[in-house]
């Protein structure tokens, strides 16, 4: 396996992914990485003849009242983790690099940003796509890897990049679960044994609504009832939303009949936790 090289400046990242063979394939990541960004890293090593990651907790994209200054960071175990995956180049610009003093050009995306996430946390997703639009900028990839977890991301992420002419190819890759369904997260590592339990009642109330869904349930309504009941009856997790809205336009629906997406966000304890399924 060749060595992973880490670079920090838009300098040494520019010069050391013109050496790179193409297609290039790259991974955004905030760190503190975990199966899922794995895989990630390692299906852009399977499609693409050079990988690049990026690790940068950005600034842009958290609330004033969020958890900035407590998200996890790991830089040596991320980095062995990236090299083992098989990652040629990763990229851990600092604050300034991306947002340097004067810093005042930002990029938003309108409607598929506004609702779900972008309703309850403004300022988010006009963070993450600037923020992604500086890393595909200096990047240059012609295939970049997004979990389906931040579905939401990714369909605004997928706007972005047609609306601005990237020549580059969205690629979205499943959801990576723990062995009782939780979908891997960053923030998992901020529960307690007994909200890690109770956590698994997320993925239990996606997969109550997809059976009844399967078994002919069309009522989008009824279906947000399945999940938002279940969510309730666990007392130690709070329902923040709950949706059942059009995959494309990710307006919400009065009935399935098509692609639909079923998400929502709960906080357990303090720790707020985003899952989906696709319906349909
Ligand atoms: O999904 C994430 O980790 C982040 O939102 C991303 C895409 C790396 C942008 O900061």
């Amino acid at each position: 396996m060749a060595a992973l090289r880490t670079v920090t400046t838009l300098q040494e990242l520019r010069q050391a992914r013109e050496a790179l063979p193409a297609p290039v394939g790259f991974v955004p990541t905030m760190g503190y990485l975990h199966e899922g960004h794995i895989s990630l890293a390692r299906r852009a090593r399977q499609e693409c003849a050079g990988v690049v990651a990026s690790i940068f907790v950005n600034p842009a994209q958290f609330g004033p009242n969020e958890d900035l200054a407590k998200y996890p960071r790991d830089l040596p175990r991320d980095l062995s983790l990236l090299e083992a995956a098989g990652v040629d180049l990763a990229w851990t610009p600092t604050p300034e690099v991306m947002y340097p003093p004067g810093f005042q050009t930002w990029v938003t995306v309108d409607g598929l940003a506004a609702p779900l996430e972008g309703a309850q946390r403004p300022g988010h997703f006009r963070g993450v796509a600037t923020v992604v639009a500086k890393l595909f900028n200096a990047v240059a990839p012609q295939k970049a890897y997004f979990g389906q977890k931040d579905a939401q991301q990714a369909a605004v992420i997928r706007r972005m990049t047609g609306d601005l002419d990237f020549p580059i190819e969205i690629v979205v890759c499943p959801t990576v679960r723990e062995a009782d369904g939780l979908a891997m997260s960053s923030r998992n590592s901020y529960l307690s044994p007994d909200e890690r339990q109770a956590a698994t009642v997320i993925f239990r109330a996606l997969s109550a609504a997809k059976a009844a869904c399967d078994n002919g349930e069309r009522d989008a309504e009824t279906l947000r009832r399945v999940v938002s009941g279940m969510i309730e009856g666990e007392p130690l997790a709070r329902m923040q939303y709950v949706s059942c809205a059009d995959y494309d336009t990710l307006e919400e629906l009065q009935t399935v009949t098509g692609k639909a997406l079923l998400s929502m966000a709960v906080f357990v304890g303090k720790t707020r936790l985003i899952d989906n399924f696709v319906l349909g």
